[in-house]
């Protein structure tokens, strides 16, 4: 088969006559009953619901419409592996089948006032029982489709698809064919069994109670796939996440994702991205409503600044009274500014701090002032990381800055704060670690 289609005309009928449906009841039977017309190759398309109630998957629930909601909330909750995404009254859910909708499938349409129903525990089972019945009744081989009501993610409205079945191909590949106009189709893939179950509804309806339609016509394969080859892999999926969902993961792991990274690619960094993070860092606390943090993006004067600042540590390392193999392999742990991609020096500049007259306070208005600065700078480094952009806060210009403001021509009271190499890391992208056991960190008194 080249084309999905059908070439000729498809019929779909309406199974007529069915009764209600209660657990323990032979759907086999009352379907072969109702339509002992079926052919080889007919497709069954049944809803869902009539084997949830077929096979036992209704609850009880209380008749009270407070209690009733409540109770289905519950068994909502109960039946799905993961959360997708939850907006107002609406709860996007994977069950353990992995199909991903709402409510878990649950549903409350036609079911009794004090009744749940919920899915079928395996619809590919009961697909492949059904055939079997249908089979062994009437002497056809048909293929059955179950199905359910489902939204679609970026369009509105619900259509049916295949959540069972048996004796068909669910998905057919076009993979290497090549269309009329000569194009490879390279990723198109039908999901025939999903355009089944919609086409099927067209007959079936939601109120009518016709739960059960025969679309006649299709050239049906088999490949012994079932619906549940139509479950997209959590691994392939763009979206495993909702959009609050996202967000809110993406902002539970924004200060995890920054680490240390002292290895950089030559990746460029992006126009623009390092003062996107100076302005997120400038929006640090800082005491009396100051705005005491620089930052400076080192371009042109890098090499020079880098070869003042090593001369300065080798001369205060020859001072402390080193010998120069010791100096160079000392001094070789200030390469990693070097090797960045880019450097960027926070400064801090007192302004607008208090003066008191006692040692006491005024130590304690700079420290105020130079943890402020230390709040900015990791500002800068989350940031960065939110990014996906790698960086390392050292200490360097600290214990140089009269060379750091001279190369720089900065003002005297521009303290340095250290130095942020950032760059790409070269051991792959930034990922969240966990967060570090408070155990005697943190203290409850
Ligand atoms: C003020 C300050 C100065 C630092 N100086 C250096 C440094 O000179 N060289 C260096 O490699 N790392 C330096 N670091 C980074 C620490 O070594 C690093 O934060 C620590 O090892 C924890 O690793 P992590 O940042 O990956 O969590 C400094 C960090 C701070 C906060």
């Amino acid at each position: 088969m080249t084309d999905h289609a059908s070439a000729g005309t498809v019929t779909i009928m309406g199974v007529t006559g069915l009764p209600e449906f209660r657990p323990g009841d032979d759907l086999a039977a009352a379907i072969a009953e109702a339509a002992p017309w079926l052919e080889n190759g007919d497709v069954l398309v049944v809803t869902s619901k009539v084997v949830s109630k077929a096979e036992g998957r209704l609850v009880a629930v209380p008749a009270d419409a407070d209690a009733r909601d409540a109770e289905r909330r519950r068994l909502v909750e109960a039946e799905a592996v993961r959360v997708i995404a939850r907006k107002n009254r609406t709860l996007i859910t994977e069950n353990k089948l992995g199909i991903v909708q709402a409510a878990s499938g649950i549903d409350a349409s036609n079911v009794a006032g004090d009744e749940l129903a919920l899915l079928p525990e395996n619809p590919d089972a009961s697909a492949a029982a059904l055939r079997t019945g249908i089979r062994e009744r009437l002497g056809v081989e048909v293929a059955v489709v179950i199905t359910d009501t489902m939204g679609r993610a970026w369009r509105v409205g619900q259509t049916d698809a295949a959540i069972g079945s048996s004796g068909l191909t669910v998905l057919h590949r076009y993979a290497g064919q090549i269309d009329r106009q000569g194009n490879e189709l390279v990723v198109t893939e039908v999901a025939v069994a999903d355009e089944l179950a919609s086409a099927a509804d067209l007959v079936k309806g939601k109120t009518g109670g016709l739960p059960v339609a025969v679309v006649r016509g299709m050239t049906v394969t088999d490949d012994g796939s079932t619906a549940a080859d139509l479950v997209r892999p959590t691994d392939e999926d763009l979206f495993r996440l909702g959009t609050e969902e996202a967000l809110t993961q993406g902002r539970s792991e924004a200060v995890l994702m920054r680490r240390s990274v002292r290895f950089y690619t030559d990746e460029p960094i992006p126009e623009d991205a390092i003062r996107k993070a100076v302005g997120i860092a400038l929006t640090a606390p800082a005491p009396h409503h100051t705005r005491p943090v620089r930052f400076v993006h080192v371009k042109e004067r890098r090499k020079e600044l880098l070869d003042a600042m090593r001369a300065q540590w080798r001369a205060d390392l020859a001072a402390d009274g080193w010998p120069e193999d010791r100096i160079d392999r000392r001094v070789r742990r200030g390469d990693l500014l070097y090797g960045a991609k880019e450097i960027v020096l926070p400064f801090l500049v007192r302004e607008g701090a208090h003066s008191y007259p006692d040692a006491q306070r005024a130590e304690a208005e700079r420290t105020m002032f130079t943890i402020a600065g230390g709040a900015a700078v990791q500002g800068l480094l989350v940031a960065l990381a939110a990014e996906g952009i790698g960086s390392c806060w050292v200490s360097s210009t600290i214990f140089c800055a009269p060379v750091v403001r001279e190369v720089l021509d900065l003002p005297a009271d521009w303290e340095p704060l250290g130095a942020v190499a950032v760059g790409y890391p070269t051991d792959g992208p930034l990922s969240p670690r966990p967060p570090r056991d408070p155990a005697d960190a943190f203290l409850e008194l």
